[in-house]
């Protein structure tokens, strides 16, 4: 696992290493002040991204925000996001889908529960995540009783599912020039195919809006409806097209996998710990009582489960590694000289793992996170840099708010209305990790390719099957 790899470096040989990928001269840390020195220091030096052929093919040629190098492209459709999609305000005007997705989930599980059958987690949590996604950007739900078309929700999830597994490998024909001119497991091949598939949905997507603003007056704004109300560049009344398809497959990418996977590995930790749950519903029963459903503005007083999530955080970022960084000139770390262009991968699995300032690393305690006088806990990285799922500096995530409300939310519910439990007592949930050579599910040959789930998570562990019972009323 390249996570665990690069971490093992750095204790051998110290807290910055540098490696060659090919061609490309790469660094990696799982360092804490390093960290600190790469995005706060040294932000304007670090803040550009590796042109790689994920980009090229999955994000409209790195014409989005997640994987644009550095330049005004990126400044601009950046502050599109912070100043149009991602305000307090917008994302308050979806409060009540949120509320209406989060009722989604737990009528969900009472169903399942019901009938007596155990609860497929990575179902019912993948589908909270991207139903919120969904409404949001195309105002659609796209599973569920109130799902868009059958036909188009089944294609738009078998193309996000296969664009996660893409965007999210590192593959040898990035490194290897002469890789990517052979492709010989016809990798790059199943790039362009999918890239069309996306394509082609986003340009029905835009098609729809666009008929639709024509014909009804009054209907709520979504991120879609925002983004072609939009001037473009250069004077032109309108974005490019284009554009608006790069930020919308952005926000697919970026929100969906990010917080369903957090959702589970939380799920399947204070499952195994059955003191954690006992004290998170402890939590709730006196903040929140058995009357009603918790609420957002609940969020921030449920200190203990803030705890968990943070804890999850430490020990399962979304991400083993952050998006690749890249430099934009030489410069130096620790008195090393780092070349311009440097690939940077921030380890940010070895720093949750980093036994220098963590004690008892392997060990799911939520507590280590309370402080002594009992403030809130922050969920996002504090000034030590001792955690970092979202991110700092300039790359920082732009949807961090959302994610930890989405992430809060959803286990907030489920530890709320039910009680839980590994659906026998002879199975024991795996929370291991597992790598997956990625290829060997698509052909027998196998690429040479490591999945790195993206953004997403490398860290899938086996599917988090559970019972339940209600204790609350809904
Ligand atoms: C639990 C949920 C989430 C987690 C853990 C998460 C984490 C991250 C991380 C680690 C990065 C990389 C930062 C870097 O490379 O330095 C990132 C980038 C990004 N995230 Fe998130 N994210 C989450 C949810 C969201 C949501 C809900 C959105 C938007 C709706 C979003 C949009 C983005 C975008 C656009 C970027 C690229 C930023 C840039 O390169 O300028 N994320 N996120």
């Amino acid at each position: 696992m390249p996570h665990r790899d690069l971490a093992k470096l750095c204790d051998q040989y110290g807290p910055l290493v540098y490696f060659r990928l090919g061609s490309v001269d790469a660094i990696t840390t799982n360092d804490p002040d390093i960290i600190c020195d790469i995005l706060r220091q040294q932000d304007n030096v670090f803040d550009s991204r590796p042109h790689t052929l994920a980009a090229e093919h999955l994000a409209y040629g790195a014409g989005d925000v997640a994987l644009a190098p550095m330049g005004p492209k990126w400044k601009r459709l950046r502050r599109i996001c912070m100043e149009h999609l991602l305000t307090t305000k917008r994302l308050e005007s979806f409060a009540t889908h949120r509320a209406h997705e989060a009722q989604h989930l737990v009528r969900n599980v009472w169903e399942v529960s019901q009938r007596g059958d155990v609860v497929n987690l990575r179902q019912v949590l993948g589908g909270f995540s991207m139903n919120n996604v969904t409404r949001m950007l195309f105002g659609k739900q796209y599973l569920g009783a109130d799902s868009a078309a059958q036909e188009e929700a089944t294609e738009f999830l078998h193309i996000t599912h296969e664009m996660f597994r893409l965007l999210g490998m590192i593959y040898v024909g990035d490194y290897l020039p002469f890789w990517r001119w052979i492709d010989p497991n016809g990798f790059e091949k199943r790039m362009r195919e999918v890239e069309k598939r996306i394509d082609d949905f986003h340009t029905k997507i835009i098609e729809e809006h666009r008929k639709r603003s024509r014909d009804e007056c009054g209907v709520e704004m979504d991120f879609v409806d925002v983004l072609l109300g939009l001037p473009g560049e250069d004077g032109k009344p309108h974005m490019d097209d284009i554009e608006i398809k790069a930020l919308i497959q952005d926000m697919i990418a970026a929100a969906t996998d990010t917080s369903a996977v957090t959702n589970e590995w939380a799920m399947a930790e204070v499952i195994k710990h059955p003191r954690v749950l006992k004290k998170v519903q402890q939590e709730l029963d006196n903040i929140v009582g058995p009357d009603r459903m918790v609420m957002e503005s609940d969020l921030a007083n449920l200190n203990y489960l803030r705890c968990i999530v943070r804890e999850t955080f430490r020990m399962h970022p979304a991400g083993p590694f952050l998006i690749p960084h890249e430099s934009t000139r030489p410069t130096e770390i620790n008195g090393y000289h780092i070349p311009e262009k440097t690939r940077v991968f921030i380890n940010t699995h070895g720093l949750g793992r980093n036994s220098k300032i963590w004690d008892n690393v392997d060990e799911f305690r939520p507590e280590r996170h309370l402080l002594a006088d009992e403030s809130r806990v922050e969920i996002s990285h504090g000034a030590d840099f001792k955690i970092l799922p979202f991110s700092a500096g300039k790359r920082k995530c732009p949807g961090a708010p959302l994610g930890v409300t989405l992430v809060l939310m959803a286990l907030a519910r489920l530890f709320h209305c039910f009680d839980w439990c590994q659906p026998e007592e002879h199975i024991e949930i795996d929370t291991n990790e597992v790598y997956r050579i990625a290829g060997s599910n698509w052909d027998p040959a196998g690429d040479p390719t490591f999945d790195m789930s993206g953004l997403t998570d490398v860290t899938k562990h086996s599917d988090v099957l559970s019972s339940s019972r209600r204790v609350r009323t809904l």
